[in-house]
């Protein structure tokens, strides 16, 4: 299928490991001219051969001079993947157990870095009729499993993306949004992530834990799902292909979330 990218450029953040990896290489791959964001530049970022930013997101002054590189390096934005997500240092403990500090940086991070993005690079998109895809989670659709603040974020850009969906929508701009369930990332395979965090709690070894995931969360598939098949995912949504899919929110769970 000829996904008519070929050309196109692409902001893609959280793009040094995992689903923002595999987003710069599945783009790259259709000729797409990428830029990708991230805190640290990884080798395997470096050998995708896109222009590589680093910046903090979780700040509004690194999402500022973060996305201001990326329009100098890229001269224009057609495809926007606002990627970045997840946080360092997941609390397991309950409500009480969450201070403000701790609240903030999820919805820094997994609410604020998509709208502060999304806002420097709109004019540009809305100007080449482009494309914005955000990485959600089925947590915006199960606020009660698993992290609560990272789920109340995500249930918020699930909801922003439908809100400019329908404002950008008569300027030629399609927004859509993708959740997934659990991927093979540092978020459940990282000892300091989720899943290890979970896994201790359990008093499991960590692939252990990891096995039982897909039965644990009700995974039809059965497995965890790959990065690459999230990519897949996201670049289908950027094309022309999906000319007619905006405003919609994109599952990809393996068979988790149950109601129609
Ligand atoms: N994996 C899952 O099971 C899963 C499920 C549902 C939704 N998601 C969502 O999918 C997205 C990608 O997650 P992932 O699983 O690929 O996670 P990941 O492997 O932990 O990758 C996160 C990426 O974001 C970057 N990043 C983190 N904090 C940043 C910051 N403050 N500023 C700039 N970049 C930052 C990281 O690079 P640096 O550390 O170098 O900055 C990395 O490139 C997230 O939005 C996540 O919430 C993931």
């Amino acid at each position: 299928m000829d996904l008519r990218l070929d050309g196109k450029t692409a902001l893609v953040t959280g793009a040094s490991r995992g689903i923002g990896l595999a987003t710069v290489r599945a783009l790259t791959a259709e000729g797409v001219r990428v830029a990708g964001v991230s805190r640290t530049v990884t080798p395997e970022l470096k050998e995708t051969g896109a222009v590589v930013v680093t910046a903090d997101l979780g700040t509004a002054e690194g999402a500022a001079e973060g996305i201001a590189q990326v329009a100098a390096e890229l001269g224009g934005i057609d495809l926007l993947v606002n990627n970045v997500g997840g946080g360092d240092g997941v609390q397991l403990s309950g409500f009480l157990g969450m201070d403000d500090d701790y609240w903030k940086a999820n919805l820094e991070l997994n609410l604020f870095s998509a709208i502060r993005v999304t806002r420097a690079a709109l004019p540009s998109v809305l100007e080449r009729r482009g494309a914005i895809v955000n990485v959600s989670s089925i947590g915006a659709r199960l606020p009660a499993a698993g992290p609560m603040p990272y789920n109340v974020a995500k249930a918020g850009l699930t909801a922003f993306t439908k809100a400019l969906a329908e404002e950008v929508g008569p300027q030629g701009v399609r927004v859509n949004t993708v959740s997934p369930g659990p991927v093979r990332t540092a978020i459940w395979e990282s000892a300091d992530g989720l899943g290890g965090k979970l896994a201790a709690a359990a008093g499991l070894e960590q692939e252990e834990f990891l096995k039982r995931v897909p039965a644990m969360m009700g995974m039809t598939s059965g497995r965890i799902t790959e990065p690459e098949e999230v990519a897949a995912l996201i670049v289908f949504l950027l094309s022309e292909v999906a000319a007619s899919v905006t405003g919609s929110d994109h599952l990809i769970d393996g068979g988790i979330v149950k109601t129609a």
